[in-house]
């Protein structure tokens, strides 16, 4: 049977409110059990508050200083242990601190602090940042082999090996464009960049492109057997820890210190041009520390187009950008999607009792509704309906009482309902994606109708 989309989104919206919501009068869908820590207030005698916790710790926290964004951030890495951490004094301002980086997380807390006790000029930011690269061990420890070698984003280092027997699919680059094969992405950019620069006089060619695991440790043994192994680990990476295995990377023109290529016309070009084709110098001078090999002017990178520039923009090394990308606690409310979009809520998102919670008043305005805050009431209008919100388990949408699944909570000065509730009231459906949830609209098949 075939419904127009408009009685089909209706037809959405009644299934989703009988699923989930209940009219007041009749009975309510069993919810979870909750731990009431400290007594709840009103509208929640009733029952355990779920912002117990949240409540208790928000109030420690802001005795301590800190403010409504730093709070929320500390209750997305710790949730409710934060209470008793701070109680114990297993918090300093300093782990606090550490805490509030977005690439920072309570696991890392312990190395940080260690890290810091031997580099005390470092700040907070300095000390996370190489911490997370693993400059606290040295190199060839802690080894944590890639997962996804294919990724053009992937880290390959002195602490990131590939498994070794990968073999990434391979495209011949070309007889015009030198010797050797790439990654098919890696290959056409690079074809792009040398066929750019050609126009401009600049000629670009590969002379070492990928280069598999036996060819790799045929060429770390022939350096062996010129020098020392601490020489030799400067300027040749260990077999299975090569960027050339990824079939991502490769030496432009020259491959010899001798040859100076940093003076040329082409590593000028490239300087300028490479990130627009997803390239990046891979191994820049002065970062020897952070990347574990002294500067390497002809050795590039593939790595997309957007990490190219970000790097090339902020000055960062692959080890520096990748540690710099934020983590996320595991008391935050998953990444939400709306439209093939991140759905950005800010503040308007905290996870309570394992339960996500959205703020309506943040929600409504992206799915195109509008919102008049009425005291504590909130009055939403959208698709044809009118939803009114208050604290506690009612509310009313187009007249007719509704008991929610959760209550809805006052917090901070916005009210939170959960996103079971809200996915009911707006007839969304929160469906798993890669990295959070997507929320889409509810479109009951209308052939089970
Ligand atoms: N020369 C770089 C570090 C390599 O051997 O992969
Ligand atoms: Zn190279």
């Amino acid at each position: 049977m075939f419904f127009p989309p408009s009685v089909r989104r209706l037809l959405a919206a009644c299934l989703g409110l009988l699923l989930c919501l209940t009219p007041e009068a009749a009975f309510a869908l069993p919810t979870k059990d909750r731990v009431a820590a400290i007594p709840a207030p009103s509208p929640y005698s009733q029952e355990s508050d779920p912002a117990s916790d949240y409540r208790a710790a928000r109030q420690r926290l802001s005795q301590l200083g800190y403010d409504s964004d730093q709070i929320r951030t500390l209750w997305g890495r710790l949730g409710p242990q934060l209470i008793a951490q701070l109680d114990s004094g297993a918090l300093s301002s300093q782990e606090l601190d550490y805490l509030l980086l977005p690439n920072c997380s309570p696991k890392l807390l312990e190395r940080c602090r260690a890290y810091a006790r031997t580099a005390p000029d470092l700040s907070p930011e300095q000390v996370a940042l190489q911490v997370r690269i693993g400059l606290d061990r040295p190199f060839y420890t802690s080894m944590e082999e890639v997962r996804i070698p294919e990724d053009p984003a992937v880290l390959v280092n002195k602490y990131h090996p590939l498994p070794a027997d990968y073999v990434p699919e391979l495209e011949p680059l070309g007889s015009s464009y030198g010797s050797g094969a790439l990654a098919p992405a890696a290959a056409q950019a690079f074809r792009q960049m040398a066929d750019a620069a050609r126009l401009e006089g600049v000629s670009l060619r590969s002379v070492s492109a990928y280069r598999s695991y036996a060819t790799q440790e045929r060429l770390y043994r022939d350096y062996l057997s010129q020098g020392s192994q601490r020489w030799v680990d400067t300027f040749s990476a260990r077999p299975g820890r090569s960027e050339h295995q990824t079939g991502l990377a490769l030496d432009i023109n020259v491959a010899r210190i001798s040859a100076h290529f940093e003076n040329t016309a082409e590593f000028a070009w490239l300087q300028e041009h490479c990130a627009e084709y997803g390239f990046i110098l891979r191994y820049p001078e002065g970062k020897d520390d952070l990347t574990g090999y002294r500067f390497e002017p002809w050795h590039y990178r593939y790595v997309g187009t957007e990490i190219a520039q970000a790097c090339t923009e902020k000055e960062l090394t692959l080890e520096e950008y990748t540690a710099s990308l934020p983590v996320s606690g595991d008391y935050e409310v998953p990444a939400l999607f709306w439209q093939g979009d991140s759905l950005e809520l800010g503040p308007g998102e905290l996870l309570l009792d394992g339960v996500s919670y959205l703020s309506p008043q943040y929600l409504a305005p992206c799915l195109g509704w509008s919102v008049e805050a009425d005291g504590p009431r909130l009055v939403l209008s959208g698709d044809g309906h009118r939803l009114v919100l208050s604290p506690g388990r009612s509310c009313r949408l187009d007249g007719r009482s509704l008991r929610l699944g959760s209550p809805a909570l006052e917090l901070d000065g916005s009210l939170y309902l959960s996103l079971d509730d809200l996915c009911a009231l707006f007839s969304l459906e929160a469906v798993p994606v890669d990295g959070g949830l997507e929320l889409t609209h509810l479109l009951p098949d209308p052939l089970i109708l």
